[in-house]
């Protein structure tokens, strides 16, 4: 229909007879003359009609967002605007067509909107035309271009994988389907293909992707999603550094396609308890300082209960030197850090100001015994800010880490267009779950131990570490995979370790216990989470402004309205009674 896109049109085109189509983005009525500028996927053009032009009529009618086809031509602009790719033109009309009227959009089709979220979920089809959503889904796209590209040259075979299949153990909630023509019994959708994508390294592909849709019932956060996307992988006759190489390469290629961007090879790698020792998560983002001090030695001695009473009951004490910010937060401000770390049961947030000789406010008075020590831990200079944590090591982490991010975006320590990508290494195989009394998988239990931790993980679990990894891009946790348990024996070793008693592993996994004796290669694999990567590729602040149709925070669909009630006649043939 077009001879033109909305972007194309230059100096140099001017005298053309073309002919354009899109949505009328705006008008303008200058006193007879009129303006519009049309819109498509690619960008915007403007035209012009004078009121002696006979499609004027036509054109007075047109309203925002109806759909139109232009012929004119191409003419050389008085008031050019640098800002517009077309801004040296414009197309003035010979004949116009209205090729769809539209109502009056319930929200401004521009990259800034103060619609709510409710409304742009509901007029999603509305929202996506939104130049940046279609920027966003684009870049997703290029994305997953990237990777495909990649893989398919390393002979990777992407391999679809069963939704409809038994729960797996990821560790999240699963959504049941329930089987119509086995009444009382469920399908569950997959949390990720991990039992499939193993399962092909035993028939012999060596080298699996897919590019798939999970399900997990989770508590929602804003880098997750119902339903998300992984890219998937699997391989065979690999180790640890196998995959760090491979992955590696895949993402240097997704920034080099998609953002012309170099990333530095190889990643850097961080064992987890140095991670957790100086930032105090296990996904840091490392592209600012802040890093957390522990003071726990220099501070057993002291005269102050809220510290020693921690140590003695077996917590850590932990600080960050908030550098050169001592006068940007008033008394007011740390209440309110105080108040922020409640949700992690912080009972509190010493602090205290440093002068380059004294220290002043908070507990100020307590910390001048072993002023020379701090002031050579933690670096201090003048107007620096210390603020401290003393209790349980997890919540003394969690509450610094918490903090610690908060005051690098605060402080804008946080360098705009940098990507640090990191391995994690070094993980413990188990973590010790105190709601259930027993330990469980760190990643999944299809993960291999270390090989000197291997005769320890049913004697000494809280000793074993495993061969797994989490690929950490700006402090989000973007992939997490291992090297994969190859032997029977150990597999069943491994679910004995988590708990489940030789029936239950017959009964879930029996299957694939079974598969593992039939000569399976030693392999192992990982999954990056795309809509994640998306996400921080398109600078977005949600995940769900990356995905065409996502769910809203509480888990429903408001344009569909999905979840909805179902007719009475579905329920008795999948024989379901409703009690609530
Ligand atoms: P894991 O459970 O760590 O590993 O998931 C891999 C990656 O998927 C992304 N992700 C999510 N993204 C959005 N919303 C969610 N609810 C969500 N949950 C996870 C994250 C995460 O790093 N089978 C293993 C992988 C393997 O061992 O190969 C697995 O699924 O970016
Ligand atoms: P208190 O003695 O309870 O008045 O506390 C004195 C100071 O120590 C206050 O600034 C509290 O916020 C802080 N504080 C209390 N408990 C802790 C804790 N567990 N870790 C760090 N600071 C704390």
């Amino acid at each position: 229909m077009r001879t033109h896109k909305n972007n194309e049109l230059r100096i140099t085109d001017v005298n053309k007879k073309v002919t354009l189509v899109g949505w009328v983005h705006k008008i303008r009525n200058l006193g007879g003359l009129i303006f519009i500028d049309l819109r498509d996927r690619y960008g915007i053009t403007q035209i012009t009609c004078k009121p002696e032009n006979q499609n004027y009529e036509v054109l007075e009618q047109v309203k925002s967002e109806y759909v139109i086809k232009v012929e004119g031509i191409v003419e050389e602009r008085e008031s050019k605007n640098p800002n517009l790719d077309t801004g040296d033109i414009e197309v003035s009309v010979e004949r116009v067509e209205i090729l769809s009227k539209a109502k009056l959009p319930p929200l401004i089709i521009a990259d800034k909107t103060d619609a709510l979220e409710e409304v742009r979920m509901k007029y999603r089809y509305l929202d996506l035309r939104r130049p940046v959503m279609q920027k966003n889904i684009i870049t997703r796209h290029e994305i997953v271009k990237a990777v495909r590209e990649y893989l398919e040259n390393l002979e990777f075979v992407e391999i679809e994988t069963p939704v409809f299949g038994r729960s797996t153990p990821e560790g999240a909630r699963d959504y049941l389907v329930p089987a119509r023509l086995h009444p009382g019994k469920f399908y569950a959708l997959p949390q990720s293909p991990q039992i499939y994508k193993q399962l092909l390294m035993i028939s012999g592909f060596e080298r699996y992707y897919q590019i798939v849709k999970c399900f997990r019932d989770e508590a929602f956060r804003a880098d997750r999603q119902m339903e998300f996307t992984q890219i998937d992988l699997e391989m065979s006759f690999v180790d640890e550094d196998d995959i760090y190489k491979l992955v590696e390469g895949m993402m240097a290629n997704v920034f080099k396609k998609v953002l012309n961007i170099d990333v530095k090879t190889p990643f850097r790698r961080l064992k987890f308890e140095e991670a957790m020792d100086r930032f105090g998560t296990d996904k840091p983002d490392t592209r600012f300082g802040l890093e957390l001090i522990n003071l726990s030695t220099i501070v057993k001695d002291i005269n102050f209960q809220v510290f020693t009473n921690a140590l003695d009951s077996g917590g850590i004490v932990k600080a960050i030197n908030v550098k050169n910010s001592a006068d940007k937060y008033s008394r007011k401000k740390i209440d309110e850090f105080t108040e922020s770390i409640k949700k992690f049961n912080a009972k509190g947030l010493a602090w205290a100001k440093f002068d380059g000789n004294n220290f002043s406010g908070g507990v100020a008075k307590f910390l001048e015994e072993v002023k020379d020590k701090l002031i050579d831990v933690l670096n201090l200079e003048a107007n620096d800010l210390i603020l401290i944590v003393a209790d349980e090591e997890n919540i003394v982490n969690q509450s610094l880490a918490y903090l610690r991010n908060f005051l690098g975006r605060d402080l804008n320590l946080i360098p705009e267009n940098t990507y640090d990508l990191l391995w994690i290494t070094d993980w413990p195989s188990f973590e010790y779950d105190e709601e259930e009394k027993r330990y469980i998988a760190a990643h999944h239990p299809f993960t291999s131990p270390k090989d000197d931790s291997k005769d320890k993980i049913l004697t000494e679990p809280e000793k074993c570490y495993s061969k797994c990894y989490d690929l950490v891009l700006n402090g989000y946790e973007l992939g997490s995979g291992s090297i994969r348990i190859h032997d029977q024996e150990l597999q069943a070793n491994m679910f004995k370790a988590i708990g489940l008693t030789e029936e239950e592993i017959k009964e879930k996994f029996g299957f694939f216990v079974d598969a593992l004796q039939y000569g399976t290669p030693p392999h192992g694999g990982i999954a990056l989470g795309l809509d994640r990567l998306a996400m921080i590729l398109t600078n977005s602040l949600s995940i769900r402004d990356v995905i065409a149709f996502p769910k809203s925070a509480n888990a429903i669909d408001p344009m569909t309205e999905a979840p909805s009630v179902v007719d009475e006649k579905q329920l008795k043939e999948l024989k379901i009674k409703i009690d609530i």
